[in-house]
């Protein structure tokens, strides 16, 4: 079977910068707390109603399109992460197919909901798909639009300070080089506690998830009187119940734990140490989480890159962001062992490791 390669990244910020005490001025929140908390500085905001996460997208793909040396007529398959989608349907597969003027029939689209580990889980699928020998341009996208959809109100602090919005972008391609590529990845889940770093309302749970669980939880709403009703309701409306919720020390937990955990397995898998990474590209869910994953795997600063100070937390876009950065900064070279790891709702996590 043939290996699989990342022929070429490339990623997309949009220009407004928001800095931390722009966000002072619409909820009670300092800059002080944000950046002892979180590391983070500013993030960026796309321009409302010109900007999406499938326009974003394919201003990454493009750059990632002209590194590889394809023309974007040639991508036969696109695997799009994000949690931000412009549509609850279709997906931003077939819009970012449509955007970068494709427009032959053999293409398809798919689109991955897994959050922050979804452009892990994205590289997985397109590596199997262009291993197998099915496909040999695959466009791989993590993408998000987070602006259009937190809460800039007090009770939305903890959640809407972290995010920020941006794409990235990998074209995947077969190479018969024996030792480049991607080696191996690793995906998990564990669905226990799925509504604790969850974006519930407007969804068809109709409140079962919550009477199941036996929580008397304020966004679980009792199943509505018409099925119409079904997806959002007015007193979601008026109560504005309809933005993300996460219990962040409890996520926090558990990141620091799986992290270094996926690491390992796909490490052990590959038969290579720790001291064998080169570049650690971590999701950017928080600094902190990042240092310490860095410190339990005797890293050093070099060798992890983070950037979450900048552009916040990018969720599906945080690792091609942060990956094709390294990459431009020449801190990833051919030979070198780059590994991938994220984090997140679900909760799901995985790794990959590639030989550049
Ligand atoms: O990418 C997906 C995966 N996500 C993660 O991995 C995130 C993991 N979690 C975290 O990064 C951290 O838990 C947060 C950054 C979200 C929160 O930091 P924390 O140190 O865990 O704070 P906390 O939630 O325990 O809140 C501490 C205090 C609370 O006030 P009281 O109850 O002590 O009076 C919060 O109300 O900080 C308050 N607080 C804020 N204060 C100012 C929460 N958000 C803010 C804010 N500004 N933005």
């Amino acid at each position: 079977m043939k290996r699989s390669k990342i022929a070429g990244i490339g990623y997309y910020v949009p220009e407004r910068i928001v800095t931390n005490d722009e966000l002072t001025k619409v909820m009670d929140t300092t800059d002080e707390w944000i950046q002892e908390r979180t590391g983070i500085r500013e993030r960026h905001y796309g321009v409302k109603h010109e900007e999406t996460t499938s326009s974003m997208a394919a201003a990454a793909a493009r750059i990632a399109c002209e590194r590889a040396g394809i023309a974007p007529e040639e991508i036969d398959f696109i695997v799009f992460a994000t949690l931000s989608p412009d549509y609850y349907f279709p997906g931003c597969g077939v819009l970012v197919q449509r955007e970068l003027g494709i427009t032959h029939k053999e293409v398809g689209a798919l689109d991955i909901r897994n959050q922050c580990s979804g452009f892990i889980y994205a590289l997985s699928i397109a590596d199997q798909f262009v291993k197998t020998g099915m496909y040999k341009n695959v466009l791989v996208v993590g993408s998000e639009m987070h602006s259009m959809g937190l809460d800039f109100s007090t009770r939305g602090r903890n959640v809407t300070v972290i995010f920020g919005d941006g794409a990235g972008a990998a074209i995947i391609q077969p190479t018969d080089e024996p030792e480049q590529g991607i080696l191996t990845t690793k995906l998990h889940s564990d669905g226990t506690y799925a509504e604790k770093l969850a974006f519930i309302n407007p969804g068809a749970h109709g409140g079962y998830h919550f009477k199941k669980l036996g929580e008397q939880v304020d966004f679980g709403y009792p199943p509505p009187d018409t099925y119409g009703e079904i997806f959002i309701t007015p007193k979601m409306i008026s109560d504005g119940n309809y933005y993300p919720n996460m219990e962040g020390q409890f996520v926090f937990k558990l990141a620091v734990q799986k992290f270094p955990e996926v690491i390992h397995e796909a490490l052990n898998e590959a038969g290579l140490k720790t001291s064998d990474i080169n570049m650690l590209i971590p999701h950017q869910a928080n600094l902190r989480i990042s240092q310490f994953v860095q410190r339990i795997l005797g890293l050093r600063d070099d060798q992890v890159w983070n950037n979450i100070q900048r552009y916040g937390n990018t969720t599906a876009a945080s690792v091609p962001i942060a990956l094709c950065e390294a990459w431009e900064a020449g801190k990833i070279k051919e030979g070198d062992l780059v590994c991938l790891a994220a984090f997140g709702s679900g909760f799901t996590w995985g790794s990959a490791l590639i030989r550049w």
